[in-house]
């Protein structure tokens, strides 16, 4: 049985992805030090999965570099899933030594303490934010990273470069950059789904929270897009099917013990983008919440966000030939499950 740490285990989609690693029969332990957590996660990521599945879970930040090289002797990892981050883009502006400090520092505190035990395989959560504000759709990985608009981004830009870097120094680190579109949605349990602290930065959270009453009206930032409807445009993921994709990326470049040949095939820096392909405008979204859940959002006009791009989507096709992996879970399935974990659990953990 293999072991995985996975940092940032009881977030939105640590918790999804922790639920699937022990589901194919991978231990895990989990890094989190609760700052965007409950640690009730780890109790409904049980009951999911299996009472007895193989889960340990360690309250701790990635910058603590003593409890890290502890973390390290204490278990034999075959790989790492890094979630653990901040990833509030508007408060990554107002904070961006926070945001810095917290990303940056905090992965090279995680990547020296890998290397020193010597544990060279790493899944890091990306963000299609890498392409940079110029870059054409859909986005394709070949696409060099590109001018990101805010700390946040920055972030994710330079900790992808200082793995790739890793990668050329060091043949034997194999890494998957994992650029995530918009996971959305929940697992269908209801028992874990997003719940974030205060008023929410993304679209489903507060179409779920305004359909539970928590929140008056729905605020749709800019109408005045060069889109259909004025609209932005996303490419909207179900956060099982991005869990799912962080498994075949793990797959695809662990070595494997009894053939060397194929480790070097898996070892050095991968890209992958974890999307659908397909994008939907927020009047879209809205619309499709409202037809399957039943419930109505009024809704509020407001003018663009800073920062805020038109319209971006995935270009799916690499995950697709490379890993075997695909995302075939609707827009419907995610607005169902969504509203589903809302329901069940109207103040999120709390
Ligand atoms: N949700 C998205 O839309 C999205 C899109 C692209 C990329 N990502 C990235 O995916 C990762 C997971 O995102 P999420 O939506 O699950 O966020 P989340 O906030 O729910 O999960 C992140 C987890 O990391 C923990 N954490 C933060 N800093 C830490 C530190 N220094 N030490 C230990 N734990 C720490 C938090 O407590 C939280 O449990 C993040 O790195 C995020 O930037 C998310």
């Amino acid at each position: 049985m293999q072991t995985i740490l996975v940092t940032g285990g009881t977030g939105y989609i640590g918790s999804h992805t922790v639920v699937a690693l022990l589901e194919s029969g991978y231990k895990v332990v989990i890094l989190d030090n609760l700052c965007n957590s409950s640690a009730k996660v780890v109790d409904r990521i049980l009951k999911i999965a299996h009472p007895n599945a193989q889960l340990t879970f360690i309250e701790g930040d990635i910058r603590d570099t003593n409890k890290l090289d502890q973390l390290f002797k204490d278990h034999l990892f075959e790989g790492v899933i890094h979630f653990a981050g901040l990833k509030a883009v508007g408060q990554s502006v107002t904070h961006p030594i926070t945001y810095y400090d917290n990303n940056v520092y905090g992965s090279l505190c995680l990547i020296q303490a890998m290397n020193t035990a010597k544990v060279k395989t790493i899944v890091f959560s990306s963000s299609a934010t890498v392409y940079g504000e110029d870059a054409p759709v859909p986005y394709e990985e070949s696409m060099p990273r590109g001018n990101t608009t805010n700390p946040y981004g920055t972030s994710k830009a330079m900790i992808e470069k200082i793995l790739a870097d890793q990668c050329i120094a060091d043949n034997q680190w194999s890494v998957a950059q994992l650029r995530y579109f918009n996971p959305i949605g929940a697992h269908k349990s209801g028992l874990i789904g997003e719940d974030p602290k205060g008023i929410p930065n993304n679209l489903l959270p507060y179409i779920t929270q305004v359909a539970i009453g928590k929140r008056k009206e729905l605020s749709v930032f800019g109408v005045d897009y060069p889109t259909p409807d004025g609209t932005g445009i996303r490419d909207y993921i179900h956060v099982v099917d991005l869990a799912k994709g962080h498994l075949k990326a793990l797959k695809k470049i662990q070595p494997t013990h009894n053939n060397p040949q194929e480790h070097r095939q898996g070892s050095g820096e991968h890209i992958w983008n974890l999307g659908t392909g397909q994008g939907y405008s927020v009047l879209e979204v809205i619309c499709a919440f409202e037809k399957a859940c039943g419930v109505i959002i009024p809704y509020a006009t407001e003018p663009r966000r800073k920062g805020d791009l038109a319209a971006f989507w995935a270009n799916a096709n690499k995950a697709r030939a490379e890993l075997n992996w695909q995302a075939p879970l609707t827009l419907e399935h995610m607005v169902t499950d969504a509203w589903h974990w809302q329901q069940s659990n109207p103040q999120g953990y709390n």
